[in-house]
């Protein structure tokens, strides 16, 4: 791990160690789940966007795979503790483009947790292969940091 990165996790550490108890889910930190994959959502601005690094554990492409950005907004008018959001992966060592879309709950324990759907479109060369390009998943994610 280089040193941006711990100076990353040392920074998300003490801003998620001063917010205990908690009633609200927020997307600002740094998130793993079931797969191994994790992603860092930076700052939501007041207009409800935010942007971050996604890093897959997997991909379905030979290629090596490269942390990739992402671009989201989150709604927050209805549900202010437990906002919807999506958010595009654009990532960087492939064609593909993947969003997801989920709701961040805080669960019995108190612990944050995202429940996302997503749909992944891999670059296909021709139309008639357009059938084949789409796949949808499931991620649940957990606070990390
Ligand atoms: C984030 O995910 C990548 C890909 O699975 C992995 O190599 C890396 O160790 C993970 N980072 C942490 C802090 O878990
Ligand atoms: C999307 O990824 C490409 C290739 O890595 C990069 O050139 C471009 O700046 C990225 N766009 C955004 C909005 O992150």
């Amino acid at each position: 791990m280089d040193r941006l990165s711990i100076a990353l996790i040392l920074t998300l550490a003490a801003a998620s160690t001063s917010a205990s108890e908690q009633t609200k889910c927020v997307l600002t930190g740094f998130w793993i789940n079931e797969l191994g994959s994790n992603m860092t959502i930076n700052s939501v601005n007041s207009q409800g966007e935010f942007s971050g690094l996604y890093h897959t554990a997997v991909t379905a492409t030979k290629n090596e795979i490269k942390i990739s950005p992402l671009q989201g907004s989150q709604h927050h008018k209805n549900k202010p503790n437990q906002p919807t959001f999506g958010f595009t992966v654009n990532w960087s060592f492939s064609d593909s483009t993947t969003v997801f879309t989920g709701q961040c709950f805080v669960d019995e324990d108190g612990k944050e947790i995202l429940r996302t759907t997503w749909l992944l479109r891999q670059e296909v060369d021709d139309l008639k292969d357009d059938w084949k390009a789409t796949s949808i998943g499931s991620n649940v994610f957990t606070r990390f940091l």
